[in-house]
């Protein structure tokens, strides 16, 4: 394990995936945290963050010096840098001089930490003070035109640091100098792999969950199948599934979890079908947010019955009690939410589906320490179909928000067949990747001329609403070729009747959401 410690910048989990895409494990713990609590995680190395401009700054985090007593290697980036110099006697200068963004940095001499690099590299720096003198028993390494020691190390110790960002994608060698931390001067073994995940993650869902049972909603998305999988090959029929579907789903997802997911699993499956009851409880409803909130109590409803249903065919069968619920959090929600070792709480995130209060379960979260693209590579070890894998996240409202306008069965019937042809062109063009999303949207009150073969049609126009995005919180509306976005028009107005046009939205987020409603 590798600590990354937060020093209040927005780089600690860049720095952590980086890490781990070094194959070495690596969790984030506040500045907050005292060297007791570092140490009792018993890191291979500790890496401290950028953070605030300067050491100097009034309240700016401390480093405890007992930190670098303790025989743990360590390596200081950007903020975390002159913080290590501070610490152990060096000099940090408040020049007032700063550098921000691409800066040149000249190694002078290449050590271990720089070794096998060019003489100049492009790095990416965000600094006020500066380090003006390394501490006794370091030797600098690079400069630049702003830092006179932009790069210190002392082996000995196994103590490193950077000015600038190793961790952005700006910064030339990043990832290099960051493993030749982690593996010349540290001592890290790049052994973190899925496979290595894998297994420790069913060894701690065994330790957890014992011979008790454990239940798990499926929604379709990539988290809730992962996590599912990934108990079941722990505890195998101890396990059961429930898959509410509300009938707002995409034209062959419900076959996904019910066909694909138990084959490829072997999961016992409860099928909660309450598309009926979705879309009564949804008729003559327009506005968005009263759909959104009539969809959420009707899924907790049925979750609920659902849950009840297996807990009582539990105790029917040999008394045994459903005490488990499998959730699908992952690390970036653990993190923001502060439920991390008492990392500060930025926003609080709840799970679609919510919890049934009186249904009192203990939770296996067994992505928690995951990012998304390790759950993927989790689940593809586990064998599950790389369209489950791979699938684009999914609004747990489902075409109901994509819907503008009252929900039908028609009109559901009408964007599925629209939605499946903008996939498979999507698909076909080897596009999945490129994008991050790609709602079809129905304006299902609002209606256009137009001609078809001879006569005139009166229909209704879907919205294509491609992004390309990091995470959801901003997104960029994607450049998909012409010919992809002609062949999506074309079949869609050819082959679903009651669509007389195709159009295509171009708004970034923000101003406007992924979704529409
Ligand atoms: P917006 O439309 O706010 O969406 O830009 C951001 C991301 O969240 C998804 N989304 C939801 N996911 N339940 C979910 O599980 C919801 O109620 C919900 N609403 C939006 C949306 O698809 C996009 O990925």
């Amino acid at each position: 394990l590798v600590v990354v410690i937060d020093f209040g910048a927005q780089y600690a989990q860049l720095i952590a995936r980086r890490v781990r895409e070094a194959r070495v494990f690596s969790e984030i713990m506040p500045h907050t945290a005292t060297v007791e609590q570092i140490m009792a995680r018993r890191p291979k190395a500790i890496i401290l963050s950028g953070g605030p401009q300067s050491v100097y700054a009034p309240g700016a985090p401390q480093v405890d010096s007992a930190l670098f007593s303790s025989g743990v290697p360590a390596f200081g980036i950007c903020y975390g840098f002159q913080a290590m110099a501070s610490a152990l006697g060096g000099d940090v200068a408040r020049t007032g001089l700063s550098e921000f963004g691409r800066t040149k940095a000249r190694v002078d001499v290449p050590g271990t930490l720089l070794q096998g690099l060019p003489d100049e590299l492009a790095v990416w720096m965000s600094h006020g003070d500066s380090v003006e003198s390394a501490p006794p028993g370091f030797t600098a390494l690079a400069g630049s035109a702003g830092a006179p020691i932009a790069a210190f190390e002392d082996t000995d110790r196994g103590f490193a640091g950077v000015q600038w960002h190793p961790e952005v994608l700006h910064t030339q060698a990043g990832q290099k100098v960051l493993e030749q931390f982690l593996f010349d001067i540290a001592g890290c073994k790049p052994d973190w792999t899925p496979a290595s995940i894998l297994d420790d993650a069913i060894a701690a869902v065994r330790a957890q969950v014992g011979d008790k049972r454990v239940i798990c909603g499926l929604s379709g998305g990539v988290d809730s199948a992962v996590a599912a999988a990934l108990v079941q090959r722990a505890v195998g029929d101890q396990l059961t599934c429930v898959f509410v579907d509300h009938g707002l789903l995409r034209a062959g997802e419900a076959e996904q979890v019910e066909r694909d997911f138990v084959a490829a699993t072997g999961v016992d499956l409860v099928v909660a079908d309450a598309a009926d009851q979705f879309l009564d409880a949804l008729a003559g409803v327009t506005d968005p947010e009263t759909k959104r909130k009539i969809i959420g109590r009707e899924f907790i409803r049925t979750f609920e019955a659902a849950a009840r249903g297996v807990v009582e065919r539990a105790g029917e069968a040999d008394g045994g009690d459903v005490e488990f619920l499998v959730q699908g959090t992952l690390y970036p929600d653990v993190v923001e939410s502060g439920g991390g070792e008492g990392a500060a709480n930025i926003k609080s995130h709840h799970n679609v589906g919510g919890l049934p209060d009186d249904l009192q379960f203990a939770l296996v979260e067994p992505l928690r320490t995951l990012f998304k693209d390790e759950v993927r590579a989790v689940g593809l070890e586990l064998g599950l179909p790389p369209a489950i894998v791979w699938r684009h996240p999914f609004p747990g409202p489902g075409l109901a928000i994509r819907i503008i306008g009252e929900v039908t069965r028609d009109r559901l019937e009408i964007l599925r067949a629209a939605d499946a042809v903008a996939r498979a062109e999507l698909t076909a063009a080897g596009l999945d990747r490129d994008v991050w999303q790609f709602p079809v949207v129905l304006l299902a009150d609002v209606r256009s001329v137009g001609v078809q073969g001879d006569g005139r049609t009166y229909g209704h126009p879907v919205v294509l609403r491609p992004v390309t995005s990091e995470d959801a919180m901003t997104a960029d509306w994607s450049r998909l070729p012409y010919e992809v976005l002609e062949s999506i028009s074309t079949r869609i107005t050819n082959e679903v009747r009651e669509v007389n046009r195709v159009v295509v939205d171009i708004t970034s987020k923000p101003p406007g959401t992924i979704e529409w409603e």
